[in-house]
């Protein structure tokens, strides 16, 4: 099988493409990936509200990175950014992310995840074959993806593992195991050497805070309520972002063709634990706030829509067969984040308002690559 218009196969760079690396985890492994001098990395990301391209400005200069504005359903732009950097993998991170979201305004949802899913599919199939076989060899198509998929636990049920059955609950969760079931198809059906990896809860630096642990950062400090959905007794699995990162650096090197991976920490917390572990930190780290304690910020709210009660996540598969361990504990990771987010206040105060988007014009307008225009050929 050769790209449309080539005749030759095609030879592998030791790049990779990343799609939705400006959005929190996609960032964070890029960072990570360049420090550890794993190779050059081309970012495909929209720049949805979740993109910000500020998050890789410590690398932007660097001869290893290059970003480039777009959309995943556009088949051309992605079908020539593959011919162009000719990748040794994709890393797939692109998503409409926020369960919330996707309960007010699902149909981002199902576009992003499945319709551009599916277009990054056949894409790559396109491109995967027309590498010369050694290079088909190497080549891998990393579908980054959520413990949601698997649906809610009872309190005393047995964590998710690679092999529990598919329940999604929400519109989001619907749409990734949609994702996961078609990069499953295509490895199937037409031998494309995909690998997925199903993660738990992430927090860290990056984070839009629009999700639960850099809200209740941001609204503690400005002394705004602390929406708890329900009883705050749902628990979640959580795992700090650069473990991730380094979990998804040690799938895309050593994982198995065809497998899917599992992905966390350990960390069981309920809501109502997370909330008030943030607050503590902040009465300590802020000795000067006016809002403390910060706990009295804390306001019951109705309940999410279908909320999944608790999730949790075996991980011995990855621990075992691929040697990886989370470095962070809760309680260190989450210590590191509160400082980070203390010591980027202008971050937040910028996702918010909205002035990354102004900066973004700024510095990323008839710059090149870094516009679409400069990837496309027509
Ligand atoms: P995010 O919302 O922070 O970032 C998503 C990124 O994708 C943004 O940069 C956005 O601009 C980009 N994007 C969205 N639509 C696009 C499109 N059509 N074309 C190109 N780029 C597009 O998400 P995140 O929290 O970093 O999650 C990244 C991936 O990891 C997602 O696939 C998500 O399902 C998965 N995941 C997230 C978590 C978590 O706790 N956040 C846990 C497990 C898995
Ligand atoms: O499990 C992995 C998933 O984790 C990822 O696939 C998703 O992309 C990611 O957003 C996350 O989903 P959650 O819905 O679990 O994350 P969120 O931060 O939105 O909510 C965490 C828990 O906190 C959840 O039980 C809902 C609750 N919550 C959330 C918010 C934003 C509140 O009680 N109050 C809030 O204001």
């Amino acid at each position: 099988m050769r790209l449309a218009g080539t005749t030759e196969e095609i030879t592998c760079s030791d790049s990779i493409l990343v799609t939705g690396g400006a959005g929190f985890i996609g960032s964070n492994f890029v960072l990570d990936w360049l420090a550890a001098g794993c190779g050059a990395i081309v970012n495909l990301d929209k720049l949805t509200y979740a993109g910000n391209p500020e998050n890789l400005a410590s690398v932007e200069n660097s001869a290893a990175y290059r970003f480039v504005q777009g959309d995943i359903c556009d088949a051309e732009l992605v079908t020539s950014l593959l011919q162009k950097h000719k990748p040794r993998a994709i890393v797939h991170f692109a998503a409409e992310s926020h369960v919330d979201r996707s309960i007010v305004g699902p149909e981002a949802f199902l576009r992003t995840n499945i319709d551009g899913t599916f277009t990054l599919l056949q894409a790559a199939r396109a491109y995967y074959g027309s590498l010369a076989s050694a290079d088909q060899e190497r080549f891998r198509f990393l579908h980054v993806s959520t413990d949601e998929v698997y649906g809610t636990l009872t309190p005393e049920a047995p964590a998710f593992h690679e092999e529990t059955p598919y329940a999604p609950n929400s519109p989001y969760a619907a749409s990734k195991a949609a994702s996961d079931h078609l990069v499953r198809a295509w490895l199937h059906t037409y031998g494309l050497p995909a690998i997925i990896t199903n993660c738990s809860n992430n927090y860290g630096p990056y984070q839009f805070p629009e999700k639960l642990i850099p809200l209740m950062i941001a609204n503690a400090l400005q002394g705004k309520s602390l929406p708890v959905y329900g009883d705050g007794q749902q628990v979640r699995d959580w795992l700090y972002v650069g473990d991730h990162a380094s979990a998804l650096r040690t799938v895309l090197e050593r994982g198995r063709v065809g497998e899917t991976y599992n992905v966390g920490g350990g960390n069981q917390r309920s809501n109502l634990e997370v909330v008030k572990t943030v607050c503590a930190l902040l009465d300590e780290l802020v000795p000067e706030s006016k809002f403390k304690p910060h706990l009295q910020l804390v306001k019951y709210v109705t309940d999410r829509p279908g909320h999944d009660r608790r999730y949790a996540i075996d991980a011995r598969k990855l621990e075992a067969e691929l040697g990886w361990r989370a470095q962070e504990s809760f309680e260190t990771g989450l210590r590191k984040t509160v400082v980070w987010y203390l010591r980027n206040a202008s971050w937040v105060e910028n996702v918010t308002s909205g002035a990354y988007h102004q900066w973004m014009t700024q510095n990323y307008s008839g710059r090149g690559e870094k516009v679409a225009a400069g990837e496309r050929t027509r």
